[in-house]
């Protein structure tokens, strides 16, 4: 299905490009005015590259805060201005990648801190990077961008001003999305689910351990989200059923953990699983992920969006129908900088830095990229990773646009607490890093009491 999905899309990007490749120029002409939707990590970043290059730019945040997915927020559902949740952070989260490979290039925190600090501590970073790189200026609060349109050459920008609730267009001849992929909760649908009688509720929208307190909790799903709450909430809830098919290094959790496998459907007071036995819960929690969502794109950007995928994107970044409008932060399997130096990338193109391939030339690298990784046995819906290849990326970035080169280091961290973290969930974070040189580095066994913050609120 996903599949054939997929082929239609691809088919359907071939026809309007190849029908219209006449239009298309690899050359982008220095922006005169940019447009960055979204202040979380990948807008923040995007600023602080274009404010280097001196560009005419302004960021368009719906919400009143910098730090997109990094700040917590209370609300459930909508926000205080009635928006949908643009956050998905929970109390008590730690980070699962080490910082070293999540802090901006040049803005790293002070070295004795803890290699995985508490969430609340990033989002305080943060903040602390948009001071110092005196970005605020640049940010327009309170703008929910609701159109993209291609018009004749540039870029007509609407947004709803929260506040007022009037819509203004602006014109950009650059834009550059950013306004990440975890926010839209994917729902399962289960046989029963509405009979079910407890609560019901996604990852998205989880806030607190103490909500779960003495409870018969089903946990569904074991990627990142999953896994972390098992964690959470073993020894909180007076039984924890965690429905999951991941198959790892199970840790002990708690007497109460019950690891069952997938659900064949739900009854109004529990569950039944693959293996037809039940289990009686109170609340269940869907960690089942989250789809891409960009619902102001118009047709005419020339991009196809769906919940599982962005394309035709050169370098995961670049519209190739109009190569004045990028992307970034639409990879998944995240390594934060990737999204750095994708931010980087895009503002040397705006500037004019460097110069595109022509169109079809795009298209062909784009569709080389695609079918090797499905040689390489990923999904053909799979088109937006980054994940072990990371570090040709960033070789290859900078060949082309003349970045900074992120060394090798960054993948090889990344790709082994990826593992590390499987084999021994409890407590892979009780381990420090250090960056020896781009090709090494040292890890050894710190454990810390607490989770200091180096940073003031
Ligand atoms: C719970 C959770 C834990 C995570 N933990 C880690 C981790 O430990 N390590 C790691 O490397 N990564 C982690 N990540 C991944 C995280 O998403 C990235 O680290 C990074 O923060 C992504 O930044 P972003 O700017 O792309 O997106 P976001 O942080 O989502 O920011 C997007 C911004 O765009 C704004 N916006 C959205 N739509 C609009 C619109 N229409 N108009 C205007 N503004 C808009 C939002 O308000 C938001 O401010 C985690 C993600 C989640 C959800
Ligand atoms: C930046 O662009 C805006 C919108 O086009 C314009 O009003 C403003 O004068 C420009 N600022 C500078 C410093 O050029
Ligand atoms: C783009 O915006 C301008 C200014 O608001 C408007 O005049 C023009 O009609 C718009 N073009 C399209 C294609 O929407
Ligand atoms: C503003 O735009 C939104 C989203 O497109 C639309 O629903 C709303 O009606 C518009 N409001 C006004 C006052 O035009
Ligand atoms: C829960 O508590 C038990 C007993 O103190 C402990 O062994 C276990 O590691 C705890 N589980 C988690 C996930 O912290
Ligand atoms: C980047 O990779 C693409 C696809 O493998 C290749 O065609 C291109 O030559 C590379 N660019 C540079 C500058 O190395």
């Amino acid at each position: 299905m996903a599949n054939n999905l997929w082929s239609c899309a691809v088919l359907l990007c071939f026809l309007t490009l190849t029908l219209e490749v006449k239009d298309g120029f690899g050359m982008v002409k220095p922006a005169s005015r940019a447009c960055i939707v979204g202040a979380g990590y990948s807008g923040l970043a995007t600023a602080r590259y274009m404010k280097d290059q001196g560009l005419n730019f302004t960021v368009f945040e719906a919400t009143k805060y910098v730090g997109g997915t990094w700040r917590f927020d209370p609300h459930v559902g909508t926000d205080e201005d009635g928006l949908p949740l643009f956050t998905s952070q929970y109390k008590n989260l730690r980070i699962n990648t080490p910082r070293l490979t999540m802090e901006y290039t040049g803005f790293p925190f002070p070295e004795d801190t803890q290699s995985y600090p508490t969430g609340e501590c990033f989002y305080k970073y943060l903040k602390l990077f948009t001071k110092e790189f005196d970005l605020y200026p640049y940010i327009q609060f309170r703008s929910l961008v609701t159109s993209i349109k291609w018009a004749d050459g540039q870029w007509n920008v609407t947004y709803t001003k929260v506040d007022t609730k009037t819509n203004h267009t602006e014109q950009c001849d650059f834009v550059t999305v950013a306004n990440g992929e975890f926010s839209s909760p994917v729902w399962p649908n289960f046989d029963g689910q509405q009979d079910f009688k407890g609560k019901m509720i996604h990852s998205h929208d989880y806030k607190d351990p103490e909500d779960y307190r003495n409870r018969r909790v089903l946990l569904v799903g074991a990627g990142p989200s999953g896994l972390d709450l098992a964690m959470h909430l073993s020894n909180v809830t007076s039984k924890l059923v965690h429905s999951h098919h991941l198959k790892y290094n199970q840790p002990y959790f708690s007497e109460t953990y019950v690891k069952k496998p997938d659900i064949r459907m739900f009854t109004s007071n529990g569950v039944v699983f693959q293996d037809n036995s039940f289990e009686e819960v109170d609340d269940v929690i869907f960690c089942t992920g989250y789809d891409f969502t960009h619902p102001f794109l118009d047709k005419s950007v020339g991009i196809t969006a769906t919940g599982k995928f962005v394309l035709p994107l050169y370098q995961h970044t670049i519209n190739i129908r109009h190569p004045t409008l990028a992307f970034v932060g639409v990879s998944k399997k995240i390594l934060n900088s990737v999204l750095e130096a994708q931010a980087e990338y895009v503002a040397a193109l705006a500037a004019g830095n460097f110069e595109l391939p022509p169109q079809e030339s795009m298209l062909k690298i784009w569709l080389t990229h695609v079918l090797t990784q499905k040689a390489r046995g990923m999904r053909l819906v799979d088109v937006n990773v980054v994940d072990n290849d990371a570090d040709d990326y960033f070789a290859n970035m900078t060949a082309e646009a003349g970045i900074r080169r992120r060394p090798p280091v960054l993948s090889d961290i990344r790709q082994f607490n990826a593992r590390y973290r499987l084999e021994d969930l409890l407590n892979y974070r009780d381990f420090d890093y250090q960056i020896v040189d781009d090709h090494n580095y040292k890890r050894w066994y710190n454990p810390r009491k607490g989770n200091p913050c180096p940073f003031e609120d």
